[in-house]
C-alpha cells in the first residue's frame, strides 16, 4: 500500500489542475481546513485512459445512482493489495463489492435495502451456463402463484403467469432454506429483467430497469404508445441475459470470484451501526453515500420488491432520506465515526460526493470536516474530468442529471499510530 507522500506523487502525475483558491466557497473549504492544521490538495485529471475503460460484464446490473466499475477500480488498485479487505457501507448493487473480488480483494458489502444482496452476492458465487439452464428446465413455469396485484399493464398474461410460477418456485426454496447459488442467480438476473425498455426485458416498454413507475403511469404510458405488452419467455430472456453477465470474465476472474465468495460478508445495517464489523478490520472503504433526498430507492423498486417479497412499508424510513444539509451531515458524522472504528491503522477511505442543487453545494466541503473529526486525516480531493459525451462519461451516467453533475472522492487515511 502506498504510502500517504506516494500517493500524493502518484496523484500529482496525473493532475493538470491543482485547487485554485478562488472561489469563495473553495476559500471557506481552505481557510476551515488550514485552522485544523490539514493541508488539502484537489487533483482533476481523467484518471484513466480509454483502453482502461473496459468493465468486466458481470457489472452490468443496474441500480438507481451507481457508479461505474472504473471508480472502485481505480482506488482498490492504488491503496490496497491482493486479499485485503475492502468494503462498502453503501454497496448498492455492488460495484465495489464485485470488482474488489475480481480483483483479488476480501470483500463487505452494506446496504439497508435488502435488493442489494440480492443483487450483489449470487455474481460472486457464478454458475455455470449448463447450470442455469438445466434448473430453468426444472422450474415448474406453469405453476402461477395467486394474483395479488394487478400487473397486466406491464406483462402479457402468459408472462406474468411464468413470472408467477418463478417467484412461488423460488420463495418456496427460500423458505424451506432449500435455494442455491443457481437459484439465487436465476431470482438476480430476473429481477433485473423485470422491466425495461427493450426487448430483453419481460415488460413492456417501460422505464429504465432502475426505475419502475407506478401502475396508472404505465397505463398511461401504453395508452400515449398505443401498446399492448408482448408475449415475453421468461426463461429464455434469463438464459440470454446470463449469458451477457458471464461473457467477458476471464477464468482468473472466476477464481477470484469464487475466492472472494467464500469470506465475503454481506450485512443490511445502518451504515453508522455496523457492530459486526470487528475494529480495524477493513484496508479500504469506497463507497458513495446517498445524497440529499435525490432518490427515492424504495418507490423506484416497487417491482423488484414485490418480485423479492419485500416489503416497502418501512424500507423508505430506514434509508437516509435527509432533506436538510445539517442532517445529512450529521448522519454522515456518525458513518465515518463507524469507519474510523472499522478500518485499519494505515487504511483508507475513498468517499465519492456530487455537487447537489445545480453545484450550489459541494458535499465535500461538509464530508471533510466529518472525517477529520472522527480522526482521519484528509489527503485530497480527487476530481474525475467530466466530459459531458456518452462514451467519456465513465462515472455514471445517472449521475448527470437530478442536480448530481459532477463526481469528486474525498481520500481519507487512518494513521499508522491508529
Ligand atoms: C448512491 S447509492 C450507492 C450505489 C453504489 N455505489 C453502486 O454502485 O451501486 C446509495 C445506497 O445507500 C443505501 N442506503 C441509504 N441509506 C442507508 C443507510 N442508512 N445505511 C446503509 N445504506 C443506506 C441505498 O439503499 C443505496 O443503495
Amino acid at each position: 500500500m502506498p504510502a500517504e507522500a506516494d500517493l500524493i506523487r502518484f496523484i500529482e502525475k496525473f493532475t493538470f489542475e491543482e485547487n485554485n483558491v478562488s472561489s469563495p466557497a473553495k476559500r471557506t473549504l481552505i481557510d476551515y481546513l488550514a485552522s485544523e492544521g490539514i493541508k488539502t490538495f484537489r487533483y482533476t485529471n481523467e484518471f484513466w485512459t480509454s483502453r482502461q475503460r473496459q468493465a468486466a460484464s458481470i457489472h452490468e446490473i443496474s441500480y438507481r445512482a451507481c457508479f461505474k466499475p472504473q471508480l472502485p477500480r481505480f482506488f482498490i488498485n492504488l491503496l490496497s493489495r491482493p486479499k485485503d479487505t475492502v468494503y462498502d457501507p453503501f454497496a448498492g448493487r455492488g460495484t465495489t463489492t464485485i470488482e474488489a473480488a475480481l480483483l483479488g480483494r476480501k470483500t463487505i458489502a452494506n446496504d439497508i435495502n435488502p435488493l442489494s444482496r440480492i443483487l450483489s452476492e449470487p455474481r460472486l458465487a457464478v454458475p455455470s451456463m449448463e447450470q442455469v439452464s438445466n434448473r430453468l428446465a426444472e422450474i415448474p413455469f406453469q405453476k402461477a402463484s395467486k394474483n395479488d396485484l394487478d400487473l397486466s399493464m406491464f406483462y402479457h398474461s402468459q408472462t406474468e403467469s411464468e413470472l408467477r410460477s418463478l417467484r412461488g418456485y423460488l420463495t418456496e426454496k427460500q423458505e424451506e432454506s432449500l435455494d442455491d447459488n443457481i437459484d439465487r442467480w436465476i431470482r438476480m438476473v430476473a429481477t433485473n429483467r423485470l422491466t425495461g425498455h427493450s426487448k430483453g426485458f419481460f415488460s413492456v416498454y417501460t422505464m429504465p430497469p432502475n426505475q419502475a413507475v407506478s401502475a396508472a403511469r404505465q397505463k398511461k404510458l401504453n395508452l400515449r404508445r398505443g401498446q399492448t405488452p408482448e408475449y415475453r419467455d421468461v426463461k429464455t430472456i434469463i438464459l440470454k441475459k446470463s449469458c451477457q453477465l458471464m461473457r467477458n470474465l476471464t477464468d482468473q476472474q472466476l477464481r477470484n470470484l469464487k475466492i472472494a465468495a467464500k469470506s465475503a460478508v454481506f450485512l443490511q445495517n445502518d451504515a453508522a451501526e455496523t457492530e459486526n464489523i470487528p475494529t480495524a478490520s477493513v484496508n479500504l472503504t469506497v463507497t458513495s453515500p446517498p445524497f440529499l433526498n435525490i432518490v427515492q430507492y424504495s418507490q423506484d423498486n416497487w417491482l423488484r420488491c414485490w418480485f423479492n417479497n419485500i416489503a416497502l412499508d418501512g424500507l423508505e424510513k430506514q434509508m437516509t432520506m435527509a432533506t436538510s444539509l445539517n442532517q445529512w451531515s450529521s448522519t454522515m458524522g456518525s458513518v465515518f465515526n463507524e469507519l474510523y472504528r472499522i478500518t485499519r491503522p494505515g487504511g483508507w477511505v475513498a468517499f465519492e460526493v456530487g455537487e447537489v442543487r445545480s453545484g450550489k453545494i459541494k458535499l465535500e466541503e461538509h464530508v471533510i470536516p466529518s472525517g477529520v473529526r472522527s480522526g482521519f486525516k484528509c489527503a485530497g480531493v480527487v476530481v474525475n474530468q467530466q466530459t459531458f459525451t456518452k462514451t467519456s462519461n465513465i462515472w455514471g451516467i445517472q449521475n448527470n442529471h437530478s442536480g448530481t453533475n459532477s463526481n469528486r472522492i474525498v481520500l481519507f487515511s487512518k494513521n499508522i499510530s491508529g
